[in-house]
């Protein structure tokens, strides 16, 4: 089954996308994830990746399309995926699709989690994470002890983009280059509109309801 996860900056792709991999057992593939490790091991694509995220801007295409290929050609995508913060443009959108008929797959469900803008800045302002991928925000989901997160007992860091100033960007990158993929998803029937703002254990609930609707009009799973 392959799965996108779409959404405004911090409208909560991460969180949903680690819990419906676990469920769907399918790897969770996040371009951004991907980007951060780079940067945090001075590779050549963290160095080139790092003068477009730090100002909250996209990653050129070509870059972002390279990295995604290879992620999802190996072997532990055969059953499927998770995609989180890919497809970005509709030049990528386009790639993808190129890339999965080329292997007689096709994208399942684009799951769309809509949030307000102020509820994206206040996200962002509140937002610290850990290495393993888990997010925590200092007022609404804080961890048990703060600055360690409750899963893997790592120092939790606040990530270089998210001040309110880039996260206005972010924000605007999205409106501009994503939210048209939108348009060319919900053309396919594929769109589930998810309500992003209620309690993240809802959401998750409400994601997986969908999931499971399609999976019996499908006979999958
Ligand atoms: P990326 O890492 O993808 O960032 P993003 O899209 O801005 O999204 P976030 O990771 O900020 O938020 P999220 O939706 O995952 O929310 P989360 O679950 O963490 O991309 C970063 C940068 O990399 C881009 O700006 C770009 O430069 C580059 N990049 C990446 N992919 C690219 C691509 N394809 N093309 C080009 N460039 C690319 O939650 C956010 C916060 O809210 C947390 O604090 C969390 O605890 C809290 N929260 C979550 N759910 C809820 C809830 N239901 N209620 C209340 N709070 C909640
Ligand atoms: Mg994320």
């Amino acid at each position: 089954m392959i799965v996108i996860m779409l959404g405004a900056p911090a409208s909560g792709k991460g969180t949903q996308s680690v819990i419906v991999a676990q469920r769907l057992k399918v790897p969770h593939i996040s371009t951004g994830d991907i980007f951060r490790w780079n940067i945090a091991n001075n590779t050549a694509v963290g160095e080139e990746a790092k003068k477009y995220i730090d100002k909250g801007i996209l990653v050129p295409d070509e870059l972002t399309i390279r990295i995604l290929k290879e992620r999802i050609e190996k072997e532990d995508c055969e059953r499927g995926f998770v995609l989180d913060g890919f497809p970005r443009t509709i030049n990528q959108q386009q790639s993808l699709d190129r890339m999965l008929t080329e292997c007689n797959k096709s994208i399942n469900m684009a799951i769309n989690l809509s949030v307000t803008d102020d509820e994206v800045i206040r996200r962002i302002s509140g937002r610290r994470m850990c290495k393993c991928g888990k997010a925590y925000h200092i007022v609404t989901y804080p961890p048990k002890t703060p600055g360690i997160c409750d899963l893997c007992n790592g120092e939790l860091y606040t990530r270089k983009d998210d001040t309110v100033e880039v996260a206005n960007t972010r924000l605007e990158a999205y409106k501009l280059q994503t939210e048209p993929i939108l348009a060319v998803y919900r053309e396919r029937g594929i769109v589930v509109d998810i309500d992003g703002h209620k309690p993240q254990e809802q959401v998750a609930e409400d994601v997986w309801k969908e999931i499971l609707k399609y999976s019996e009009k499908h006979g999958w799973m």
